[in-house]
């Protein structure tokens, strides 16, 4: 008979195996030195196949399953009423609880529809470190975002489980002093920009009670939910025993509405969706989905992909699909952290961020720091990361001056399904090399072209 005190507890492991693969190639610092400095220093600008290990984002990089790939082949291409809008449907509305849905192309494409309806000049946005396409299309409208996320968000040492939270109080000065102009909150699940941190149930209660006292709505930008769900079961009191759908079931009932970039917890290559509790909500996006996006019930979307998106929402909220992926997060945030890289702490759900004040104090902030660093790694390595930071930050819509944010990041995001960790270990040990010969690099980059608005998909940058 066997002693259960001797057997040993099994080690963890990936909860899908392999059944296609992709070819990527290595290349050499040569290599790579021109090819960085023909892309005009900027990452975007290089071909994916001048990249080893792609972290640039995790949107829309993941692999589909294989019962993705079988719904494609189900997907019902009629313009109007197609089944796979009513599939679709059906899986928004039994995870999240909203009975009205729009389908668009991808998330800033739902923020672009629905901020249509809700957002006018001199508005004011409060929020949880708005995202960049989000605070683009609120500026667009020539609105402010204002940013209440908690303090602790911006000290990278500092490890508070929900650093997405907002700050009641920063909430609530905006609500006073802007009450008029308000026409929503908007609470970005989880928050990207302060580092993938998720916000507690506690929190999106107390959100909501403040939205009710001032009659405003509530948006979340629900791009991570599902990782802001296995978040909340981890780390609040009183989830630990709720499945995943539960928690999201309860999350989005205290929100009136909801933005979807499906790139990334719906494991699709593109898409996106609105969520609405409200028919004259529902009613008035129509005009603006029909207008940019296509008609109601296909908004911008092949049916084979609604198909697609709707089996990514049912996948996306398992839990041991979720603890593989953010474990994977976690894996290379701690190889990191062992060679003393500095990071936002705790890890994130889909990224790991670095630290790129604290990696490399000697270069100015006018230099764009997190860039440099990036450029530093891609060279070291092939591994493509991306900056977050002043570049992402953009000018000051008035005074055209750089906004510095709090925090300067170099983002390694990861493809949802995609690599394994051994990918991972090589990521770590190249940076752990930038690390070690960090006191050399002294100097970055200087603008020599950039476009109006959210610069850094374009800007072209030259040595300093
Ligand atoms: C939090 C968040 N909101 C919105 C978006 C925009 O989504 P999309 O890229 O599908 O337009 C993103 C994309 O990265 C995101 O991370």
């Amino acid at each position: 008979m066997l002693n259960k005190l001797y057997s040993m507890e099994l080690p963890f492991a990936e909860s899908y195996r392999i059944k296609m693969v992709e070819a990527i190639r290595k290349s050499t610092r040569e290599e790579r030195e021109k090819w960085i400095r023909e892309a005009k220093y900027n990452l975007f600008n290089l071909r994916s196949d001048q990249v080893f290990i792609d972290l640039l984002t995790d949107s829309g990089t993941g692999a589909m399953s294989d019962h993705q790939w079988s719904e494609m082949m189900l997907g019902d291409e009629s313009y109007a009423g197609a089944t796979s809008y009513f599939k679709l449907k059906n899986a928004i509305e039994e995870i999240t609880g909203f009975p009205f849905f729009l389908p668009t192309h991808q998330g800033r494409a739902a923020e672009n529809v629905l901020f249509s309806v809700l957002v006018k000049e001199g508005n004011v946005v409060p929020g949880n470190s708005h995202f960049d396409t989000t605070k683009g299309h609120i500026e667009f409208r020539k609105a402010t975002a204002v940013d209440c996320t908690i303090d602790e968000a911006f000290d990278t040492t500092l490890a508070h489980p929900f650093k997405g939270n907002v700050d009641p109080v920063k909430l609530e000065k905006v609500l006073e002093k802007s009450g008029d102009q308000i026409p929503f909150i908007i609470i970005t699940l989880t928050c990207n920009s302060s580092g993938g941190q998720p916000v507690s149930m506690e929190n999106l209660k107390m959100v909501r009670q403040f939205a009710d006292r001032y009659k405003k709505m509530i948006i979340y930008d629900s791009a991570r939910f599902a990782e802001n769900a296995y978040f909340i079961k981890k780390r609040e009191q009183g989830y630990q025993d709720k499945s995943i759908r539960e928690i999201c079931l309860e999350m989005f009932s205290y929100a009136d509405a909801m933005t979807m970039s499906s790139k990334k917890d719906a494991i699709v290559n593109i898409g996106g969706f609105i969520g609405m509790r409200d028919a004259d909500l529902f009613r008035q996006a129509s005009v603006f989905n029909i207008m940019f996006e296509g008609y109601v019930t296909y908004g911008g979307m092949a049916g084979r992909d609604m198909n697609a998106v709707a089996q990514g929402l049912y996948e996306g909220t398992e839990f041991d699909y979720l603890e593989t992926r953010i474990s994977q997060v976690e894996y290379l945030g701690h190889r990191l952290m062992d060679f003393g890289i500095p990071v936002q702490r705790p890890i994130g759900g889909h990224a790991v961020f670095v630290d790129a004040k604290r990696f490399l104090p000697k270069v100015p902030k006018e230099e764009y720091v997190a860039q440099t660093l990036a450029v530093q790694l891609y060279i070291e390595s092939g591994v493509r990361g991306v900056e977050i930071g002043t570049l992402l930050a953009d000018r000051c819509p008035i005074s055209r001056e750089n906004r510095y944010p709090n925090l300067e990041m170099l983002r390694l995001a990861i493809p949802r399904r995609v690599y394994t960790n051994n990918h991972m270990d090589v990521v770590a040990v190249a940076l752990k090399n930038v690390f070690d010969r960090r006191d050399e690099i002294n100097h970055g980059f200087r603008i020599v072209r950039e476009a109006p608005i959210m610069r850094h998909f374009t800007v072209e940058l030259d040595v300093i």
